[in-house]
Order: structure tokens, then sequence, then C-alpha cells
């Protein structure tokens, strides 16, 4: 009896349960049927860009005008001169009316496009369809759209990435009856890539901003010109993967923002003295005693296949292998392989006086073989990267008490007549840096190959007074990473040297995380100036990683990088608060397509444009 009791019990209770459960299920569903009545909309002000406003009412439904749209996004795609577009065109015309588009209807006629340059012009056009479904963080409503055909003309086939490739793009965008017809005319695939990236730019998702619906449409402005070309052929985004190891897909996706932002040259500073990741398959020992662990190598396979994802991006591959300073785990394996010292001060500790940070190293310049085993990796190297390759040398930081406190180097000056005391140092570090480009000269000569520049870290070395008398200025392009307060760039300039500004107290994205440094927000890091002039290439953003790994790189790289990117491409006159709706539509792009990119303002201030300054 007290059994079956029980056993109603339960029934009852699941019953009840289930009640419940329906019941809830109910109200779920009633909440979805009655989906999202938007309470306001957006009205584009051409001056000041998109702000929130109240939802017109039905009766007054018909005479909404033009202005007003429902997504944020699409009232930023068409709103002001240059719309949503980031880095801004030099100049722009885009319509207030938009049509409503599907990826899979989209093609790109190839035709005028040179067969040299054909396979990675076709790669590159593989890129559009993914950035569009990423707008529309749902589904793409699937009802047959007028179709959009591409034209790309391409005049040279030329696919090289150097300083003087044509970067230079035209864009047309004009909606006929029953299809959209897109022009786009440039020097070199670079350019016509650099076409698509604004292309997919003049698309947004009518989603009505915070709806939950699921499918939305894309809408694409249904007429466009565009006229474009970077101020500066040396738009560079640095990221170092030796202070931490950054795994190879937050690498590609790191990538992925640069091309968003046409910045063109990844400054790989791949091996430092804390980690060698870098594989070499004629110097196994460098990631054998250099690598973090067996997971934290960049294979020699993943290596190329990142040189080819950057190249279908727009991207050259700039490898950094620093030297003669900033070099320790990786090379101390000499002795055993009966080398010698290829490096000397490894890991020695009190660090102080040895270095600018543990772990201590630097290459030993009295060793011959130290230059076999650079040639070496450079050969690698120069087999890796696509003609013609650029190396970064390195060469700061050079802290002269570890080589003044190493016998054999101290020997070998003596040898050398180099004054310890006056400036042996300088000598016998330009003497290395002497050494090591010939060793890169005929790493290239192996590919076939002519000589070419290489890249140098600003230094001591390079002070005005002393640079002429060590190093050729048709040889280095020297990187000036002094404080904005600093003549050198400008001395150096004048002198007729090549030069990349970094300004480490604006444009290191490190800072504000570490010791008393400053950290600067994305207007900051916008409004410096660059100066103009042929000497001068551009300009890079730099992100170290002793104080942050992957977990954290994209909000400390983005949207901040996007500013720079900006600064390069465009240089506008036009102050930060103009840029900062088409900052606020870039960040948000930058999130669709799958990087965390940090916020620059309360949500409330990205839905009133102009209304927070
Ligand atoms: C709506 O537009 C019509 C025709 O342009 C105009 O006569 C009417 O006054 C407008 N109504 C409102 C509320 O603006
Ligand atoms: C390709 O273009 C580069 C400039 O980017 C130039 O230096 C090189 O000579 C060109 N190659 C050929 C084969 O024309
Ligand atoms: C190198 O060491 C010697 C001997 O200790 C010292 O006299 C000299 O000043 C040092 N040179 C430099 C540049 O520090």
């Amino acid at each position: 009896m007290a059994g079956s009791c029980r056993w109603l019990f339960w029934a009852l209770a699941l019953c009840a349960v289930q009640l419940v459960l329906c019941s809830n299920q109910e109200a779920v569903e009633d909440t979805v049927a009655h989906a999202y009545v938007p309470s306001w909309m957006y009205k584009c002000m051409p001056e000041e860009g998109c702000e929130r406003t109240t939802h017109p009412q039905h009766e007054t439904l018909r005479n909404v005008s033009t202005m007003m749209f429902n997504s944020l996004d699409v009232c930023r795609t068409v709103c002001g001169r240059f719309g949503g577009l980031w880095p801004r065109p030099v100049t722009a015309a885009i319509g207030m009316q938009t049509v409503k588009i599907h990826p899979n209807y989209i093609r790109f006629d190839l035709q005028s496009v040179p067969t040299e340059a054909l396979s990675l012009m076709v790669e590159m056009t593989k890129l559009v369809a993914p950035a569009l479904v990423a707008e529309c963080d749902g589904e793409v409503t699937d009802i047959v759209e007028t179709p959009v055909i591409v034209y790309l003309n391409v005049k040279s086939g030329n696919t090289s990435l150097t300083w003087s490739t044509s970067e230079e793009y035209k864009l047309d965008v004009q909606t006929k009856e029953d299809q959209i017809l897109v022009h786009v005319n440039a020097e070199t695939i670079y350019g016509a890539r650099h076409a698509l990236e604004t292309f997919t730019q003049l698309v947004a998702s009518d989603k009505p901003t915070f709806s939950d619906q699921h499918e939305c449409s894309l809408r694409l402005v249904s007429g466009a010109k565009i006229r474009d070309r970077p101020v500066y052929p040396h738009r560079g985004l640095l990221l170092d993967s030796s202070r931490h190891f950054i795994p190879m897909e937050d690498v590609k996706r790191t990538i992925d923002g640069m091309a968003m932002n046409k910045l063109n040259v990844f400054h790989w500073h791949v091996t430092d003295t804390h980690s060698f990741p870098l594989e070499s398959t004629r110097v196994p020992q460098f990631t054998r005693y250099g690598a973090y662990s067996a997971k934290e190598i960049y294979t020699a396979e993943e290596v190329r296949e990142l040189i080819k994802y950057a190249q279908v991006r727009g991207i050259r591959v700039v490898i950094e292998i620093d030297s003669p300073a900033h070099a320790g785990n990786g090379w101390q394996w000499g002795p055993e392989y009966g080398l010698g010292n290829l490096a000397v001060c490894v890991n020695k500790w009190p660090w102080r006086s040895l270095c600018v940070q543990p772990p201590c190293g630097q290459m030993n310049p009295a060793n011959p073989a130290l230059y076999r085993v650079l040639g070496d990796l450079y050969k690698d190297i120069a087999e890796a990267l696509p003609a013609p390759a650029l190396l970064h040398v390195g060469g700061d930081e050079v802290y002269v008490e570890c080589w003044n406190t190493t016998e054999e180097i101290t020997d070998y000056m003596k040898e050398q007549n180099y004054d310890p005391n006056t400036d042996g140092f300088f000598k016998l570090w330009a003497e290395f840096h002497q050494k090591a480009l010939k060793a890169w000269d005929e790493a290239l000569e192996s590919v076939g190959t002519p000589k070419q520049p290489v890249m140098l870290w600003s230094s001591e070395l390079t002070q005005a007074h002393r640079i002429f008398k060590h190093l050729d200025k048709d040889r280095y392009v020297i990187e000036v990473w002094e404080p904005v307060s600093s003549p050198l760039l400008h001395q150096l300039i004048k002198m007729g040297y090549k030069t990349v500004s970094i300004p480490k107290d604006i444009w290191y994205l490190d800072r504000g995380f570490w010791g008393n440094t400053k950290y600067n927000n994305w207007r900051s890091m916008y409004s410096h100036t660059l100066p103009r002039g042929d000497k001068f290439l551009g300009g890079e953003v730099a992100m170290w990683t002793e104080y942050i790994d992957e977990q954290g790189l994209d909000t400390r790289i983005w949207p901040r990088a996007a500013a720079v990117a900006e600064r390069l491409w465009t240089d506008p006159t036009a102050s930060v608060y103009v840029a900062e709706p088409r900052m606020q539509r870039q960040r948000a792009r930058l999130i669709k397509r799958g990087l965390s990119a940090d916020a620059i303002s309360p949500a409330w201030c990205s839905q009133h444009d102009g209304k927070c300054f």
C-alpha cells in the first residue's frame, strides 16, 4: 500500500514537471513569435554619422526618409562621404541606396588578369564570399537576388611584393536593372585585392541592431566610385613570437586583421634570447635547444603556408632574426657540436649589466662558425620567402659589457686592433653586420636573387655621427624606434638613409602594461603623423609579447593597429573625431570576422555618433 502510494506520488510529480515544462515551452515560443519590435531606427547625419532615433509610428512610416535605417551597419555603410570604409580611400562617392545581394550570386570575371598572376588572383577572390557571410552573423536569407558580376582588370602579371609594388586601384559599382556590375582596375593583383577588400566594406547586414532573428539579408550600395592608393609603401605590424609562442592560428587571424586594414608588411620578430621557435631544416638545433616545447615550434612547412596565406592577403612577410644581441636560447649548442661558442652570456645571472632583460645572450662575433650557421639559417629563409626576400637582421640593444667580459672576444679584438676604450666595440659590432650581410647576400644568390637591402633597428651604431662610418645606405633600411621626441629619424632621412618609423612611446601596443609606461588609445595612435618623402618608407605598429600571449592578443592589437593602418594608408588631415564613426564600423567588422577587437566607447556612444565628445 505504502509502495503504490509512493508510485502515485512520483507519477503526479512527473506530470506536474511536464506541465511546467510544456507551459514554459509555450512561453518561449510566444516570445519568439513576437520577436523584437524595435523602438528606434538610425538616422544618417552626413557630417556626424549615424544616430539612434525614435522609431516612427506606422502612419508616418511611408514618409520615412531614405536617411533612416533599421540597421546601424547599413546606416554607417552609406552615411557620410566615406561611408563605413576603413582605411579611408583617397576619394569616394557612395550612393544612399542599397540592393540585396547573396554571396552565392557573385561571379568574378578574370579574363583581364594576366596568366602569371591568375592563380593568386583566384585565391584572392575566394576570400570575398566568406567576408560577406560573416557580415550577417547568422544565415544569409536564401532568395535569389540580383547577381553581381565583378570584372577584374589587372595590367601587370608581376606578383612580387616590394616597396615599389603598385597598390593603387579603382572600384566602380553600378546597378543595372537585372544585375550589379563591379569594375576593378589595378596595376597589380595587390591593388585588385585591396579593391575587393573595399568592396566587402560596401556591404552590410540589414538585420535591425540587437535583433534576435537568425537570418539576415546583405545589402550592397547600389552605386559607388572609389579611387585609392596608399601614401606609404611600408605599412607594417610587428609580432613577437619569442617572448611568448603565438600559435599559428592566432598568427593567421592577426594576418586576417591586417588584410582588412590594408596593412602590407608582417614583421615577424620570430626569435629572441627567450626562445627560438622557427624550424630550420639545415640547423635543427635551433628549435631543439630553443623552443619552449615540442608543440611551440613553427615547422618549415607551416612557415611556407603562412607566407602564402599572407601573400594572398597582400602582405609581405619580413622575417627578423635579431642579431647580434637578442640571441640566446637556441644558440647554446655550439660547444657540444664542436663549433665553439656561437653565443655568449646565454642565460647568465645576474643579468643586469649584460643585457636589457633576462635571459641574456649575444652572438659571438669572434667565432667564424657563427657566420656559417647564420648562413645556413639565412638559406632556409631565402628559400621560404617569395623573391625578393626581405630580411630584418635586428641590430638593437647590443650590450658591450657582455662582449667585454668574454675573454675570447676581447682577445679577438686585440688581434684586430679594436680599442676597447674608444670605438673598438662599434667596429666589432659593424664587422658582425658586414659578415652577416655577406652571408645573406650568398643565401639570396643561391636562390637567384640579386643583393637586396636588409632592415636594421636603430641603435647606438646608427646615431647620426656614427652610422655613415659603418653602414652603407644602399644596403640598410633603418627602422627607427626612438621616441617621437628624438631627432634621429629626421637626421637619417636627411643623410639619405631609407627609414621606417615605429616610435616606441606611441605605436608600441604593449605600453601601459608594464613599468611606468603609458597606454596609448586608438585616438592618440591615430593622431601621430609621419614625415613624407621618397627616403621615408612608412611605419609599423608593434606587438611585443612579454606580457601577452594568444589569450589577450586580439584586444591588445585591435582596433588600435587599425588606427595606425589608416594613418599609413591615408595619412588624413581630418581630426580623429571625424574618423570615429568609421572606426566604430571597422571595429564591428573585425568582430564579425572573428577578431576580438576591443571596445572604443560605451555602447550608447557607438549608437550616437558624435555625441560623446
Ligand atoms: C508624408 O508625406 C506626404 C507626401 O509627401 C505629405 O503630404 C505629408 O504631410 C507627410 N506626413 C508627415 C507626417 O510628414
Ligand atoms: C616586378 O616588380 C618589382 C617592383 O615591385 C620590380 O622591382 C621587378 O623588377 C618587377 N619584375 C619584373 C620581372 O618586371
Ligand atoms: C672593457 O673592459 C675594460 C677592462 O675592464 C675597461 O677598461 C673598458 O673601459 C671596458 N670598455 C667598455 C666600452 O666598457
